[in-house]
Parts: C-alpha cells; structure tokens; sequence
C-alpha cells in the first residue's frame, strides 16, 4: 500500500514495558569484564536463534561525523574485544585516524544493553592470520573480492570479481589478504543496561581506577588491565 507516502508515522504508541530483570550494585561484579562474562553467558544459555555476538560499532570520520555499523564480536578477554574487517573500509580508514570507538550490544530478549568505551589496536598478523585460517572458504574468497566500501559499478563487477579470484586460488589455500585484519578493542568505560519497569531502568556504569604505575605501563602496551573499577549508578 502506498497510502502513507510522504506522510509522517507516528509511532507514539510503541511501547514495551520491561520487567525482565534487575541490576543492583551489590549483585554486579566487581569487574566489568566478568559481568559481561555472565550476560553474555546466560544470553547464550538460552539459544535463541539470533547473532548474540552483533555489535554497533561507532567511529568518527574525518569531518568528525560519527558512523555506526553492525560489526560481529570474534572474540573477547581481559585484553579486550576482536572483531574482523577491512582495514581499508571507512571504519577501517576511521579507527586509523583516530583509535577512539564505541562497541554497544542491544539484546531485546533480555531488555539489555552494553556500551564499552574503548581504544582500537589493529591485531597481530599472526592473530589476523589464525582468524583467517579457520574462515570457511567462501569468506575467505570473499575478503579478497571485497574492497569494501569503496564504490562499485554492479553486482556483475562483484560476481566476476568472485569468478577471477575463485580460479586464481583453485585448489590452493588462499592467503589472508593485508588489507584485511582484526581490531582489538581495549575498555576504558562500560556501562550495563537492563530495562526496568515505568521507564526506571538500571544502569551501571564502570570507570577504571589506575595507579599511575599502572599507567605508565597501559601507556608502554605492556599490561592492559586496570587495578580495579568504580561502579557507578545512571539515573536511567
Ligand atoms: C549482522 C551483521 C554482521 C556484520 N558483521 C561484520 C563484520 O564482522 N565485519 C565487517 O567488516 N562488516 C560486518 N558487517 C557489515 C557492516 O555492518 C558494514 O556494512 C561494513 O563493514 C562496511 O562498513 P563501513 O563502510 O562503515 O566500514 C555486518 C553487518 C551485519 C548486519
């Protein structure tokens, strides 16, 4: 139907109400890596049939406009959060030129939401490299087709480009292409959501407290973590 062209939705009555949880002070952990340990755990626990591990990935270009986009979460640990791209993409170009990003999770199955401050570090060729290996093919292939975000004249260029690369690495295994790579994303700041009643939602915030010991070796990329964190309550 083409009724409501160029007419305004309005969208006033969508509403939830959200009861399906809490998140109090003194139950949260102590660390925010291990309270998104059990999020993501218990998400994961119930096997819904969604990509629990998408994230919204925001940088800033070079004018200062922020991008976000659905990137998917490799991998994390203390040292901080992976994800796989084009190192030549926007977000790519973006992240080189200024490291500082935004990772955030929304979970509409258990009315949460993750938001982690952080910096980006572009992985190892080697972590690059072992991430590539145990792609399927087909992504594999697709990493040299790509030149992402670059503009391209078709879908054909796309599908001969597939053709050209396919029989170029016939029966061979196929090389992570330079350009295409993993970033590591190391917390500054986190912040836990979880969706309350009358629009009261809890939200915890978590900010570093480092010694200025600790500090200086953050700054010599020798150690990662920080000492201890200050969890703090939002008003929602
Ligand atoms: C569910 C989902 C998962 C995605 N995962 C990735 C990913 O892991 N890496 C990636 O480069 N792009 C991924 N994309 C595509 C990006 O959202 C984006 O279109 C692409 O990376 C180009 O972004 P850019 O031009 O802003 O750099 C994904 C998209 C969706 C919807």
């Amino acid at each position: 139907m083409h009724g409501n062209k160029g007419m305004s939705q309005n969208l006033h009555h969508y509403r939830k109400s959200y009861q399906k949880g809490a998140l109090r002070k003194q139950d949260a952990a102590a660390d925010p890596f291990d309270q998104f340990t059990l999020w993501f755990d218990a998400l994961k626990s119930l096997e819904l049939d969604i990509e629990i591990n998408a994230m919204h990935c925001t940088t800033l270009d070079a004018e200062g406009f922020p991008r976000t986009r659905v990137v998917l979460l490799k991998s994390f640990d203390r040292q901080g959060f992976q994800f796989f791209t084009n190192y030549s993409s926007q977000k790519g170009q973006d992240i080189t030129r200024h490291p500082k990003v935004s990772l955030s999770f929304f979970w509409p199955d258990v009315e949460r939401q993750v938001h982690i401050k952080g910096t980006a570090e572009r992985l190892t060729k080697e972590e690059s490299d072992a991430y590539f290996a145990v792609r399927p093919r087909g992504s594999q292939i697709g990493a040299h087709v790509s030149d992402q975000s670059r503009v391209i004249e078709s879908r054909e260029y796309l599908e001969q480009r597939l053709a050209d690369i396919e029989s170029l690495y016939e029966n061979r295994e196929i090389p992570r292409p330079d350009h295409w790579g993993g970033f590591r994303v190391i917390p500054e700041e986190y912040e836990f959501w979880q969706g309350r009643e009358n629009r009261l939602h809890d939200r915890l915030r978590y900010i570093p407290v480092t010694s200025t010991e600790t500090k200086t070796e953050i700054q010599a990329q020798n150690k990662k973590a920080h000492d201890s964190w200050i969890i703090e309550r939002l008003a929602p």
